[in-house]
């Protein structure tokens, strides 16, 4: 079992996009009120008091779209300057990233995970749900903006869906020759829209390195990150690509991270819905640093369990809650 010694903190639930593997088209999310997202204190006393203390020194924050919180760069310097944190990174879908990536950089972040699901902005529109609105250059000038400020390693996730956009992967895989990008495929999960993927599918990682392969060639590579992805790279390139395979390979094993959402529960799993804590209203009721800790601790202490347990329902069952409300 691994140590489990990374957060992924979801500052926002609310997200700009409503992409279509994330969210049915017409879901009618509700979204938290103002006032039950933790607060910049809330957050920095619960890393400062819990998190830290029982080992977590990796942070990954979310959303929603986390660049939707009006603090995020204050959020960042603040966890970036905790002398305990090892790793700062940060996962969004870009929108709003051109303006922000040099305050973010300066303010310690240095590395940033994008969602670039398709390089034609029409096919692109229909992914997020915003049809009409090309949004897609403002994605494009935000990985520019973050490639120019130097994010090191710079990732673009994408989605891969069957008739959607899986005829774009080679397209996609080639921007890693030249630039020092680092593309990571991540297999369709049933979370967020279960229609959408009874009615597509999922295309297994090997079978998309199967035509890479064949294109290219494919060597085993490795690049800074806590995450499931396995890493490749074609011969000569000067990036990588990652493939994350929750559906075809089972990573539980040696999975590292807890959730915290935006309205602070603690969430051992991705994929659970049951065993979560409250750990907003505990702190809001007055718990000490040491009950929250206590609670903290119970949940690493079941999560190999939970891992497993969860393991199955995770790649046949549908979820009631979306990647945007989970985090990512
Ligand atoms: P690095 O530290 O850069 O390796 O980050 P990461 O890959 O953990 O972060 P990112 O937010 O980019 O996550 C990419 C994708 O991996 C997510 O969108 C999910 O599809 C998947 N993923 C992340 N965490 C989990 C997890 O705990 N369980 C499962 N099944 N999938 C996950
Ligand atoms: N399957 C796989 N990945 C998903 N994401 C959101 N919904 C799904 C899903 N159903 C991913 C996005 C982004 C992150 C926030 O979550 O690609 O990388
Ligand atoms: Fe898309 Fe991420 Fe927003 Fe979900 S949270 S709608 S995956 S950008």
């Amino acid at each position: 079992m691994n140590q489990v010694d990374y957060l992924r903190i979801s500052l926002i639930d609310r997200c700009n996009f409503r992409c279509q593997y994330c969210m049915p088209a017409d879901a009618e999310i509700e979204y938290l009120l103002q006032q039950n997202l933790l607060t910049f204190d809330e957050l920095l006393t619960l890393l400062k008091e819990v998190f830290i203390p029982v080992g977590f020194t990796r942070f990954r924050l979310t959303g929603g779209e986390p660049l939707l919180r009006p603090d995020a760069v204050e959020i960042v310097r603040a966890i970036a300057s905790l002398p305990e944190t090892q790793d700062l990174s940060m996962t969004t879908n870009g929108f709003l990233l051109a303006n922000k990536a040099q305050e973010l950089y300066d303010a310690g972040l240095r590395r940033i995970n994008i969602s670039l699901d398709s390089l034609d902005p029409d096919t692109f529109n229909e992914i997020i749900g915003n049809r009409g609105r090309d949004r897609w250059q403002s994605v494009w000038d935000g990985i520019q903006a973050a490639y120019q400020v130097g994010f090191d390693p710079l990732k673009l996730n994408v989605v891969v869906i069957p008739g959607v956009n899986d005829s774009e992967v080679l397209d996609l895989a080639a921007f890693t020759i030249d630039r020092q990008w680092h593309v990571r495929f991540i297999e369709f999960m049933p979370i967020g829209n279960g229609q959408l993927f009874e009615n597509r599918g999922w295309i297994p990682s090997e079978d998309l390195r199967g035509q890479i392969r064949l294109r290219w060639g494919l060597t085993e590579s490795s690049v800074r990150g806590n995450g499931p992805a396995d890493v490749f790279r074609i011969p000569g390139a000067k990036g990588t690509l990652g493939f994350i395979s929750q559906m075809s390979e089972c990573f539980c094993d040696r999975c590292n991270r807890m959730r915290l959402s935006a309205d602070g529960w603690l969430r051992p799993c991705l994929l659970n819905e049951t065993e979560q804590i409250d750990l907003k209203t505990a702190l809001r009721e007055g718990a000490s640093g040491a009950e929250l800790r206590k609670k903290v601790s119970y949940l690493l202490g079941i999560k190999p369990e939970i891992n497993f347990k969860q393991r199955d329902s995770g790649t046949t069952g549908t979820y009631s809650r979306t990647m945007s409300q989970i985090g990512g």
